[in-house]
This record gives C-alpha cells, sequence and structure tokens, in this order.
C-alpha cells in the first residue's frame, strides 16, 4: 500500500481536486483506493456529494479511538464513491482534534496506526490535508510514503513556497520513514503569461522533483467539483480527466523514488533560489502593473493589492484570501490568543478578508483561525516555531 499526502498550507491551491481526481483516476485504472479526508472542512464528501448529515461517525472517531486506546475499525466509516473507491470523510469536530489529544503520548500517530491495520485492502491511500501544518497534517506525514505540493499557477503561488517547503522538510525529518516530496503544477492557463513563467521557474529549480505532468485550469474540474462527482465520471473525455489518468500514471512510475534518502535535504538549497526568483517574479509583476496602471488613489485602491499585514495611519492591517471561509479570525499575544476579539472583514466575492487594528509597537504573534481552525498566516513570510511544534506568524510594528 502507498500512502499520498496531499499538503499545501496555502489554501485554494487544489490539493481537494487533486486528492479526489487522483484518487478517481487511480480506481479507474484498477488500482483499489482510500480516499482519507483530514480537513475539517469536509470538502472531499462535498466533492463526492457525500450528503453531510448522514455522515454518522467520521475519521474525527476512528482517530480519537485510536488515540485514546479504544480503536474503531476504520471500515465503519467509509463510504463507497466508485468501483475500488472509497472515502473516509471528516466532520467539523475534526477542528478540535488537535485540542482533544494535547498531553496524548503518540497523538501524532493516529493515522499511521489506523492505515496500518487496513494496509492489505488498498493499494492507494489519498490524504486530503487541511491548509495548515498542525497535528492532522503532521498525523498524515507520519503515516505517507510520498507527498504531493500542489502550487497553483497564479501570482502568489511562489510566495511563501520556500518557507513551507522548509517546514515540511523539518516535518519529514522528525518521521521514521523516508518520504518522497514532489511538487505538482495545478490550475495551469496556459494563456497567462505569468502562468507560463512561474511554471519555467518551478521546472528549472525543481527538475525531477516536481511531476512532468501538470494540471491545467479547466472548468470541467469545478463543474464536477460542484455537482459532487469526481471528472472520471462527470467527463471522462475532458482535458481535466486526462490530466488526473496521466498524473496517476508518473505516480505509479515514481514508485522506487520513494526510497531516495536525499531527496527532502537537496530541496532546501533548491528552494532559496526560488524563493529569490519568486521575488524577482512578483516585483517585475508589481512594477509592470503600477507602471500600465494608474496609481491607486483610494485608501481601499492602496489595500487592494496586497495580502498580509501592513502597517497604515497608525493601524496594521490584516488582509487575506480564503474564498470558501465563513468566518476568519485573528489570534494573538495582543489579544490575549482571544479570535473572538479580533473578526476580520469580507471584502468582496473574490474572497479577500481585512481586518484593521491599533497596535502598540513591538513584536507581536499570531495565528490566523479560519472557520474555528488554527493557521499560519499564509501570506507573512516572518514566522517562528511555537512550543506545540506549529507555526506562529511574526509580525514587527
Ligand atoms: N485544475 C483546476 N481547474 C479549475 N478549477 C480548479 C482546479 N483545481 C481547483 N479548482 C477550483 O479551485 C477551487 C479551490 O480548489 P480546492 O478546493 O481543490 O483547493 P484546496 O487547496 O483543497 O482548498 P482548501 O485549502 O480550502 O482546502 C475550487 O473551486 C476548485 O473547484
Ligand atoms: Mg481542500
Amino acid at each position: 500500500m502507498r500512502t499520498i499526502a496531499i499538503i499545501n498550507q496555502k489554501g485554494g491551491c487544489g490539493k481537494t481536486t487533486v486528492s479526489i481526481n487522483l484518487a478517481a483516476a487511480l480506481a479507474a485504472k484498477g488500482y483499489r483506493t482510500l480516499l482519507v479526508d483530514m480537513d475539517p472542512q469536509t470538502h472531499c464528501a462535498v466533492g463526492l456529494a457525500v450528503p453531510e448529515e448522514q455522515i454518522e461517525q467520521s475519521i474525527y472517531d476512528v482517530l480519537i479511538g485510536t488515540g485514546r486506546g479504544e480503536p474503531m475499525r476504520i471500515n465503519e466509516i467509509l463510504w463507497q464513491i466508485c468501483e475500488r473507491f472509497e472515502l473516509a470523510p471528516s466532520s467539523i469536530d475534526l477542528a478540535a482534534f488537535e485540542q482533544q489529544m494535547t498531553g496524548i503520548v503518540n497523538r501524532e500517530n493516529c493515522l499511521q496506526k489506523v492505515l496500518n491495520s487496513i494496509k492489505d485492502d488498498y493499494d492507494y491511500v489519498i490524504i486530503d490535508c487541511p491548509p495548515s501544518v498542525g497535528l492532522l497534517t503532521f498525523n498524515a506525514l507520519r503515516a505517507a510514503s510520498d507527498v504531493v505540493v500542489p502550487v497553483e499557477m497564479g501570482y502568489f503561488s511562489l510566495h511563501g513556497l520556500s518557507k513551507q517547503l522548509e517546514t515540511l522538510s523539518i516535518l519529514c525529518k522528525q518521521c521514521e520513514q523516508k518520504i518522497n516530496v514532489m511538487v505538482l503544477a495545478s490550475m495551469y492557463d496556459i494563456r497567462t503569461k505569468m502562468g507560463r513563467e512561474i511554471l519555467a521557474e518551478l521546472k528549472k529549480h525543481f527538475s525531477e522533483k516536481m511531476f512532468k505532468t501538470i494540471v491545467n485550469f479547466n472548468t470541467k474540474l469545478k463543474e464536477a467539483a460542484s455537482l459532487g462527482q469526481p471528472i472520471s465520471e462527470y467527463d471522462p473525455a475532458s482535458k481535466g480527466y486526462k490530466d488526473f489518468l496521466t498524473l496517476a500514471d508518473e505516480l505509479i512510475g515514481t514508485n522506487t523514488l520513494a526510497h531516495r534518502a536525499d531527496l527532502v535535504n537537496s530541496l532546501q538549497a533548491k528552494l532559496n533560489i526560488i524563493s529569490a526568483s519568486a521575488e524577482e517574479l512578483l516585483a517585475k509583476a508589481e512594477s509592470k502593473t503600477k507602471a500600465e496602471d494608474k496609481p491607486p488613489v483610494t485608501l481601499d485602491e492602496k489595500l487592494a493589492d496586497f495580502y498580509g499585514v501592513k502597517q497604515l495611519d497608525g493601524h496594521i492591517i490584516f488582509s487575506t484570501l480564503y474564498p470558501r471561509a465563513s468566518v476568519v479570525q485573528v489570534a494573538g499575544d495582543f489579544n490575549g490568543w482571544n479570535p473572538e476579539e479580533a473578526a476580520f472583514e469580507k471584502v468582496d466575492d473574490s474572497g479577500k478578508w481585512m481586518l484593521k487594528l491599533p497596535l502598540e509597537p513591538g513584536t507581536y504573534r499570531y495565528r490566523l483561525v479560519v472557520d474555528g481552525q488554527w493557521q499560519q498566516d499564509p501570506y507573512n513570510r516572518m514566522t517562528e516555531i511555537n512550543p506545540y511544534g506549529e507555526m506562529n506568524s511574526v509580525l514587527q510594528v
């Protein structure tokens, strides 16, 4: 059994789309495939039309049971999606997993134990991870032989990528097994110049650590998800499905890569180079945009073109992008780590959120809380590891 974790702490880069459709493609090729949803957002169930109200027990119950020494069989929670393709759905209570496991020894090995118990039943396990690096993602890493990092080919895709792969490589080193980390270009639109440039940069620096297959932007994939079907069922003739069949073939062919010990280590050096290139590309794009467009005049316009944290008029502006979130908050040492006191406002339908806070000069640590899930600010490159092994974002006023 080969276990592949789909990880990227950046939201909306295509993790769930890759998870669902890669699983479907592997199943179509004759492999017994299990999709495990480790994201409390329950998007796998949504994207596969599994009625949420009928999910009585989820991977949460199985993991909690294992952690507490009262194991429950994972078979009891599985939903069959199509032939050879099953889903272990998540539920919103998974968001509390980290908190509930506090103090429990081996809490990072719960998923590994669960999957070990069914290792003869499946050829492939695909794990869809949440957009954060915490105990859930660490459980996925512990269980994985492979990590696929989907990278959206858009403006901000390379921003923060090096930092997050660095974190990933630190976490991989803490795992006993060798993990093969591969970058996957996703949502690629060949018609945009920026997309082509970013792809060229990624290829230049990652070469063999990157899938040759590219997942193109394809509206059929979006439609399939909104109708609750894998692309193999919704439109088997689509370009989207072809991409996933090719990806499945490439993945099957890279089996031996799992034994390459140097992979994660050598990634690091490449990352520093790509980070510099990313900055260059972004700077180029920004200066081009500025040269072409009228200079921003209003405060709103000034703020429209940035994500992260910025000081303006004696205030700190937090700006972030979460198209699917219902509530975005921030918790930090400036508000006693209480997210209830600092809710973002949704700016527009694109999913941009903003919050303005008056802060005295000093250094602050904070985390974003998106629909109850704590995570690092994906647009702030200043981070440090907190005592729980997670990343706090750092802000200097
Ligand atoms: N290749 C693609 N072509 C077209 N649309 C895509 C593609 N990949 C993803 N999308 C769309 O982009 C949006 C975000 O994708 P997805 O939910 O897979 O991202 P994610 O990384 O799982 O997000 P999250 O971090 O919130 O879990 C969805 O609306 C999805 O349908
Ligand atoms: Mg997702």
